[in-house]
Formats: structure tokens, C-alpha cells, sequence
């Protein structure tokens, strides 16, 4: 192949020119293997790409109906026409989600997912005649993708402090405590209190100012921080008090992360709406997805005059065809492999153990852990505090696996498909990287 050229594209949330000096490429990918362009080395992806490629890569079964699909009908208007994927693909959704949220707006990110879910919780307020609540309630270090909402309720500070916070919004505070919870399995026993800031952001707003307060179960990119034992429970005990929307961004948490379909029904705290992306095609084509309740579709339906749009808001590609085909198709593979429970059983307890043996090197300052995600804290030298995660992801890739670094921690959530003797050849290969920092 000809020299690669790197110049024209200008790369997302990477350093474009130490990227470039020395690009990491990747040629092709199967199962939980990458194979790395020009060494064809195999990667373990212990990230499942970005959270996403939930039932491994590759898949024939998803890319033949891909193919299919755009062959049969690629795309058709979705203002004023259907689809009958569309309805059937939704349908087939929604049986998986808590009980109550029985409707989808679509959508192709985690990004436009959080957009619609918050416009959502607007038009409601406004349908139910309560047009001051108009801000919202995030969390430090949640991240709830790019988009203008999205960066005013997220609470990871470089993403918002260059463009401003345009949509009014305030954060609680983060549950992130290793003092207390260091080397916690599972949910975190300290923290249920941290629920009460929310108390003290109503009082000082008034609820009467708040259209929803959105936080992710566990936040994911903030650096994997597990809710303590009983918070969400609490969050949805004050959201019921001073009746706000409770939104949970799933984008991560969602399709099997925890060991249930979604964190909601693993946790049995069922928000108001749910966002999801990312794993619902198992990052195959993009898509997004907002579940909504029941009450809040049926109360903005019978708001507008009859023969009105309802919901002034939409994509040209809500519920595209292939989207919709590969998403159909995914599920398929997670129903039949029961992927969606399956990191709740025997293989989340060996991911857990694993990840734990790492505990005895003295450059590891806790593990946490859930289901299959997990996260290794590492003792930073004190020039590299909040970035030694991206130096050791960096010495992981060289080493043959995939791991996010955020802040001074190793993140991972390998795909659901993993196997026992697979995680026990990544944690060895992470245990050498980490010795030898
Ligand atoms: C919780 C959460 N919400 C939203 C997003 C944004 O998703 P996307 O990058 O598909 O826009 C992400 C992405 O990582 C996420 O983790």
C-alpha cells in the first residue's frame, strides 16, 4: 500500500501530532482479537473498542444482515414514512428494557441519544404545564458524549471549559473515594450519603427550576467509578420527592456491561428514561436510543393538537434500515449466547478475581470491579499525576493489549464473549507491564 497520509484527517479526542509522529493502526479484528496493521500482531481489546463491541468483532451473522438490509432497502424518508424494521426492531427492544419504558427515539449516538433524552424531559415539562423547569442535574466526571447538552450536564472538565456550559445545568458530586473503598469488589460500601447532594442542588436551584437530573449508574468514562452500595436507590427516593425525571445514560452500562440487559434492572432502580447506544448494534453501525416511560410519551402525545408533530426533534437517520438490521441481528446473538446475563455468572467472577490478583503490586492502589468491567488504580509519579493511565495504555498496546487510560487508571470492559483462559493471558500481560513501570 501506498505511504499513509495523515494529515487530512483530523482525529477525535486524540493528540493528533504525537498520534501521527507514530500512528498505532489497526487492520482487521475478530472475536476479542485485534490484529495490528504492518506486524499483524494480535491485540487482546480489553475495551471491546470503546465499550461497544459487546458480543466480540466480526460477527458474520450481524455483517450478513448488514449486507442484506442495504440491499434490500438501504434508506427511506423516516419524517412522515415508516419503515415496518423500524416498528418491529423498537417492539423487539423494549422487552428488554425495565417495565414502564416501552417507547424508543432513535437516534446514531450515545451523543444524539443524550440530546433527545434531555429535549425529551423539556417537552414534557412543558406538555404537564411545568414550563420553568428548564435545567439540569449532572454529575462530576459523568461524561454524556459532545453535543451541546451533553457537555453542559457531563462533568469532565476539558470538554466543556473551552465551548462554555450552553444548556443550564449543575453536578453533583462524584462517588469516586478511594480512601474508603479502595480494592472493593462489586458496589462500593461507603458513599449511599453522597445521594444527599442532590437535596442540597434542589434547595439551591428549587425543583421547580429542574427538568431531569441525568447520571450514568456506574460513569464509564470518568475512569469506571461504581455507585456505592444504596446511591441510586436514594437518587430515585429525591427524584420522586421533588418530582424530577430521573434520567440513566446507558450508553455503556447497557446490553450486558453488569450482568443484566441493562444496569437499571441489575441495580432495581428503574429511571424515568434510559439512553443507549454503542453495544445496541454492537458497534457495528451507529445508533442511538432513548427509552422512555410511559407517562411522559403518553403526557407529550396529548399535549399537541391533533395532526401536530408532537416532538419537534429528529435525525434524518432515526432508525435507519441497516442500523435497525444490525441491531436485530445483535440481539439475536445476545439472546441466543445469553450474553446479557452471562457477566453476572461464573465468568464475571473470574474476571473479578483476576483483576484482583493484581492487588499485590505495589504500583496498584485499588481495583474495582462489576460484572465485566473494571478499572486498575495506579500510583502516578508525581510528574505524570492524571495522565499515567495514558502512558501505561500506551506501554499496554506494545505489550498486546487494548486499555483505556483515564486519569492515573487502566479501564477495561472486554467484550461479554470473553473466555476464562483469555483473561487470565491479559491480566498476565498487564501484571508484566505493571511491574516493570
Ligand atoms: C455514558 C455515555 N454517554 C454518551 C456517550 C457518547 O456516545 P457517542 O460517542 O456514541 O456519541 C458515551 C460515550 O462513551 C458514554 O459513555
Amino acid at each position: 500500500m501506498s505511504e499513509l497520509k495523515t494529515d487530512a484527517f483530523w482525529m477525535p479526542f486524540t493528540p493528533n501530532r504525537t498520534f501521527k509522529a507514530a500512528p498505532r493502526l489497526v487492520e482487521s479484528a475478530e472475536g476479542i482479537y485485534l490484529t495490528e496493521k504492518d506486524t499483524g500482531r494480535q491485540i487482546i481489546d480489553a475495551t471491546a473498542g470503546l465499550w461497544c463491541s459487546n458480543a466480540g468483532h466480526c460477527r458474520t451473522e450481524i455483517a450478513d444482515a448488514i449486507h442484506q438490509q442495504a440491499g434490500k432497502l438501504d434508506y427511506s424518508s423516516i419524517f412522515n414514512f415508516g419503515h415496518e424494521l423500524g416498528f418491529a426492531y423498537a417492539d423487539r427492544l423494549v422487552k428488554h428494557t425495565p417495565d414502564g419504558l416501552d417507547h424508543v427515539f432513535f437516534g446514531n449516538s450515545g451523543s444524539e441519544a443524550v440530546e433527545s433524552a434531555l429535549k425529551i424531559a423539556l417537552q414534557y415539562q412543558r406538555a404537564r404545564g411545568k414550563g420553568t423547569r428548564t435545567m439540569f442535574i449532572g454529575r462530576e466526571k459523568g461524561y454524556h458524549g459532545v453535543n451541546f447538552g451533553g457537555i453542559s450536564v457531563g462533568g469532565i472538565a476539558p470538554n466543556y471549559q473551552t465551548f462554555g456550559q450552553p444548556v443550564k445545568a449543575n453536578h453533583l458530586r462524584h462517588t469516586l473515594d478511594i480512601e474508603r473503598n479502595a480494592f472493593s469488589r462489586g458496589l462500593p460500601e461507603q458513599g449511599v450519603e453522597l445521594a444527599e447532594d442532590l437535596e442540597r442542588l434542589v434547595a439551591f436551584h428549587g425543583a421547580d427550576q429542574i427538568a431531569a437530573v441525568i447520571i450514568e449508574p456506574f460513569a464509564g468514562a470518568g475512569g469506571v467509578i461504581l455507585p456505592p452500595k444504596g446511591y441510586l436507590k436514594r437518587i430515585r427516593e429525591i427524584c420522586d420527592r421533588h418530582d424530577l425525571v430521573l434520567i440513566f445514560d446507558e450508553v455503556i452500562t447497557g446490553w450486558g456491561r453488569t450482568g443484566s440487559a441493562f444496569a437499571s434492572v441489575e441495580w432495581d432502580v428503574t429511571p424515568d428514561m434510559i439512553t443507549s447506544a454503542k453495544g445496541i448494534t454492537n458497534a457495528t453501525v451507529p445508533m442511538g436510543a432513548v427509552f422512555v416511560q410511559d407517562e411522559i410519551y403518553n403526557t407529550v402525545m396529548d399535549a399537541a393538537p391533533e395532526g401536530m408533530v408532537e416532538f419537534f426533534h429528529g435525525y434524518t437517520y432515526s432508525a435507519h434500515p441497516v442500523a435497525c438490521a444490525a441491531g436485530m441481528a445483535t440481539l439475536d446473538i445476545y439472546e441466543r449466547e445469553g450474553l446479557l446475563t452471562r457477566a453476572g455468572g461464573d465468568i464475571g467472577r473470574h474476571w473479578e478475581n483476576a483483576l484482583h490478583g493484581l492487588a499485590d503490586l505495589e504500583q496498584v492502589i485499588d481495583v474495582r470491579n462489576y460484572g465485566l468491567v473494571g478499572a486498575i488504580e495506579l500510583r502516578a509519579p508525581d510528574n505524570l499525576k492524571g495522565k499515567f493511565g495514558g502512558k501505561v495504555s500506551a506501554l499496554a498496546w506494545e505489550a498486546g493489549v487494548m486499555a483505556r487510560g483515564i486519569g492515573d487508571a487502566l479501564c477495561m470492559s472486554p467484550p461479554l464473549i470473553i473466555e476464562e483462559h483469555q483473561i487470565d493471558e491479559l491480566m498476565q500481560k498487564l501484571r508484566g507491564v505493571i511491574k516493570d513501570l
